[in-house]
């Protein structure tokens, strides 16, 4: 029994604006993606770690591992990613060793999760849920609009109540063999890991997130991320 976690690395950041592929972008002078298979690695329960690759950027990530310190217990490896997230996790899901029963999948772009977040998902899935996902409490009311493009009006179709509304994070963690299934039967577009174990039927259970596992989407999140940074060394 071992628990592994698959971190997708292989998104272009767009959102964030020109540059380097978003995971290897640096947060305080290490890049982010660093930052992420350690904030994986921390949890002793995780024996390996499986890193997403950009496509052209597999060999440049191998270097990345080899030249910055990450714990000794923990073995790695690294894969190209695909051109969606779902096709990103997929192809990692692939290379996963026997003897793995426990699967966590990790956004790269999600560098500050702390391990005790880590480690409650994996207590959770040890615990008996097939998928389990860190979220957190909405602060902003949420509407559903009618979409419109050109920054037209939108008109409003429902307000959802916001205290039966979570905002979800990562890492998600699954029974291996329930993930397994839902990415060999789920295959239209999805945001999320958990969303195709609930397309299958399979339960889905919510652990408190945490503040610093927000997503790095936005230049914004960058300022935030490398405060929370300094915070911690201070
Ligand atoms: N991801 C991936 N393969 C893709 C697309 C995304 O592995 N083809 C990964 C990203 O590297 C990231 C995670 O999925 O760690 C969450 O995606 P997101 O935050 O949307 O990152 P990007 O897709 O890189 O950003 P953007 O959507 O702004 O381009
Ligand atoms: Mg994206």
């Amino acid at each position: 029994a071992g628990t592994a976690a698959v971190i997708p690395a292989a998104g272009r950041g767009v959102r964030l604006g020109p540059g380097a592929p978003k995971a290897l972008r640096a947060l305080n002078g290490t890049p982010m993606l660093i930052h992420a298979v350690r904030a994986m690695a921390a949890s002793r329960a995780v024996s390996l770690v499986v890193v997403v690759a950009p496509p052209d950027g597999a060999a440049e990530v191998k270097s990345l591992l080899d030249t910055h310190s990450l714990p000794e217990r923990t073995d790695f490896l690294v894969v190209p990613g695909g051109d969606t997230r779902q096709e990103s996790v997929k192809l990692g899901l692939d290379v996963l060793p026997p003897g793995i029963d426990i699967v966590l999948v990790h956004d790269a772009a999600r560098p500050l999760v702390p391990v005790d977040t880590v480690d409650a998902v994996i207590e959770a899935v040890r615990d008996g849920a097939p998928a389990v996902v860190p979220a957190l409490p909405l602060t902003d009311t949420v509407k559903e609009v009618e979409p419109r493009t050109g920054g037209l009006p939108e008109p409003v179709v429902a307000t959802p109540e916001r205290g039966r509304l979570r905002a979800v994070q990562t890492p998600q963690g699954f029974d291996r063999d329930t993930l397994l299934h839902a990415h060999e039967t789920v295959t239209d577009g999805v945001t999320d890991d958990a969303s195709m174990v609930e397309q299958l039927g399979e339960p889905v259970v919510v652990v408190p997130g945490h503040e610093e596992a927000f997503k790095v989407t936005r230049p914004l999140d960058l300022v935030l991320a490398e405060a929370v940074l300094a915070r911690r060394r201070a």
